[in-house]
């Protein structure tokens, strides 16, 4: 029997608590937003320090899920679900069945998916305890979503690049990627073959070497590709790379990149702002992603050229992005977090029809 405990936090829908004492179970569930739909986030399973820890983490995903949904225009809301243990040791099938009768407890208000410490073999057994979850392993799923957000970074590029170059031409542009794993990798492979100067770095140096010999490209420790003289920097590994000390440091003209939290604070923003760096704010421009695991939940089923469509839409939302920031006089990620509270409070792109999972 899985127990639930009902919180209050002020600004969130719901959240939940729940623990299985049989499979040993302990997870937090938050539904922060559904105004434009029903909450969709993933499932991350970490250890933390504490619930406390854990909390925190949840409340502040769920939100930031909320603005990211809203702007990519899937009409879905903001959620997201911890599980608190290592996955490597904690995590058993009968956990993962636990989980799925708490996420049953939301009637749909809540959809689970793959994160941080979870898989989609993971999914498919947290279905067996409810039927709201997407990015299963079978046919009809929308698969690996490191492609569409590969492909939302790389239209990002092309954003900036308009934006301060007059061109979505990317060649002979110098490109500096930190970060070199699914979707760095997929982005470097694109800017090559479309004539672009590549810059590249990651903790993982033998990796770099190889992607550096394979495009002909310059290899750099990962702080100093970080720091590397470049048109372009796309930050693509961990969050934070971007704070007062880097900031001051940076030698590049825009930044656009797939890392989540890219910016170590919110007056981040503001330093690149007064630095003439234009930043692609990383909730919209990192969420291919989310927009192709969405597609999932259409009533004719997933079809990945609709989704691929839907991704080149943040093309356009970043322009309108650094359109409302010159007119506000505010840093481009203050313009996003502008942009999405509107759309939430105002129900732009609420969803229309119901969600259907397709199995
Ligand atoms: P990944 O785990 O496949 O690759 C990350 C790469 O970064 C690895 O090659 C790793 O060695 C390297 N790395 C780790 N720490 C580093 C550091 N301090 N300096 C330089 N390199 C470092 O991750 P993936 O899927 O490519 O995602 C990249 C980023 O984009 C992550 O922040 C992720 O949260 C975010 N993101 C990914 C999405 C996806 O669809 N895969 C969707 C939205 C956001």
């Amino acid at each position: 029997m899985v127990n639930i405990k009902e919180h209050h936090y002020p600004g969130y829908e719901s959240v939940i608590e729940g623990k299985d004492a049989a499979s040993g179970l302990h997870c937090l569930i938050a539904v922060h937003n559904t105004h434009l739909g029903p909450a969709l986030g993933g499932t991350r399973m970490y250890p933390y320090a504490s619930r406390e820890e854990a909390m925190t983490d949840v409340l502040r995903l769920s939100e930031g899920m909320t603005y990211k949904s809203a702007v990519a225009g899937i009409g879905l809301g903001g959620g997201k679900s911890v599980i608190l243990g290592d996955p490597k040791k904690d995590k058993s099938p009968e956990l993962l069945r636990a989980f799925g009768r708490v996420v049953d407890t939301l009637k749909g208000r809540y959809i689970c998916a793959e994160d941080m410490g979870t898989t989609t073999a993971d999914m498919d057994e947290i279905r067996r305890g409810t039927e709201f979850v997407v990015g299963l392993d079978l046919i009809g799923s929308s698969g690996n979503p490191a492609p569409f957000t590969a492909w939302g970074v790389y239209r990002g590029l092309q954003s900036v690049s308009q934006e301060l170059f007059r061109t979505d031409s990317l060649k002979g542009k110098r490109v500096g990627i930190v970060g070199l794993g699914a979707v760095g990798k997929r982005l470097a492979d694109r800017l090559f073959w479309d004539g672009a100067e590549l810059v590249l770095g990651d903790v993982d140096r033998e990796l770099a070497q190889r992607m550096g010999k394979q495009y002909g490209a310059e290899v750099l420790p990962p702080e100093e590709a970080l720091l590397a003289e470049c048109d372009i920097l796309s930050p693509c590994a961990v969050g934070g790379m971007l704070n007062p000390t880097t900031i001051s440091q940076l030698r590049c003209r825009a930044i656009a990149g797939a890392a989540n939290n890219q910016l170590l604070q919110v007056s981040d923003g503001d330093l690149l702002k007064e630095r003439g760096i234009l930043y692609a704010p990383d909730f919209v421009i990192n969420a291919g992603g989310i927009i192709n695991v969405a597609f999932e939940l259409e009533s004719q089923g997933y079809e990945a050229k609709k989704a691929k469509e839907k991704v080149d839409g943040i093309y356009v939302t970043l322009g309108e992005i650094y359109q409302l920031a010159k007119e506000q006089g505010v840093a481009t990620s203050e313009a996003a977090d502008l942009l999405a509270k509107r759309k939430v409070e105002k129900r732009e792109g609420k969803r229309k029809a119901e969600v259907c999972f397709h199995r």
